[in-house]
């Protein structure tokens, strides 16, 4: 079971954020070995909507590091999305790196995936922070496994939930469980982008033939 922790805290190791996320690691069994990525460790620049990824699946006008940070994405079974709340969003870093994966809205790229969505902040106020992960995993097709936020300090019951949330991950992705209602939402996703996929099919020719070879055309 490959489990990948993205925590864009600038704070590093030293992030309350990064602090919670570690906990929902600690409720993982002790074969999984996690990949860990502190985005403030790499550059990524921001999407120019060039839509070469979608003409020419995983290229991309910017050279920097997100090659390695998608293929590490691609090959993981769960993702841990942790930020701090940052004006009741995600930090810019994290927001950037999903407007990056544009490609994997399209082609639903993290289907058959698990996602946990982990947030800190001096408020306590981050439902919209939660929500918007929940939905970027909706979006690129993964089943929400769940997530935790808390302000800050952390205290021990928010540490249990987060514990808690890893042991419920890693039992979904064994399982493969589906979530009824997510489903529905990623379903919908899918017939969304069947239309605008026929209706791009001349331009978009590699994420075209990608839903053609998954047989979703
Ligand atoms: C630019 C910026 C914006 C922030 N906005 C909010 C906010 O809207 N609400 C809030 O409760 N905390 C806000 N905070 C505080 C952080 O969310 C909080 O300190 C968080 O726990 C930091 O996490 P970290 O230790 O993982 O970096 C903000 C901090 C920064 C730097």
């Amino acid at each position: 079971m490959k489990i990948l922790l993205v925590s864009s805290s600038p704070h590093k190791e030293k992030s309350q954020t990064y602090l919670l996320a570690q906990e929902v690691l600690k409720g993982c069994p002790d074969s999984v070995k996690p990949e860990i990525i502190h985005l403030c460790d790499y550059t990524i620049g921001f999407c120019r909507h060039c839509e070469e990824c979608h003409k020419k699946i995983l290229h991309c006008s910017i050279a920097d590091s997100m090659p390695g940070i998608i293929n590490k994405m691609l090959g993981a079974d769960g993702i841990i999305l942790a930020s701090p709340n940052y004006i009741n969003q995600v930090t810019a870093s994290m927001k950037a790196l999903f407007d990056r994966t544009n490609h994997f809205i399209h082609c639903k790229r993290l289907l058959g995936k698990y996602v946990v969505g982990v947030v800190s902040s001096g408020s306590g106020q981050d439902k919209d922070v939660l929500d918007y992960i929940r939905y970027y995993s909706h979006t690129c097709a993964a089943q929400y496994s769940g997530g935790v936020s808390s302000r800050v300090p952390i205290s021990d019951k928010k540490k249990k939930e987060a514990l808690k949330l890893g042991k419920s991950l890693s039992k979904n992705i064994k399982n493969k469980r589906l979530f009824p209602e997510q489903m529905k939402i990623i379903e919908a996703g899918k017939e969304h982008f069947k239309k605008i996929m026929e209706m791009r099919k001349n331009l978009w020719i590699e994420e075209y033939r990608y839903w053609k070879d998954k047989g979703w055309l």
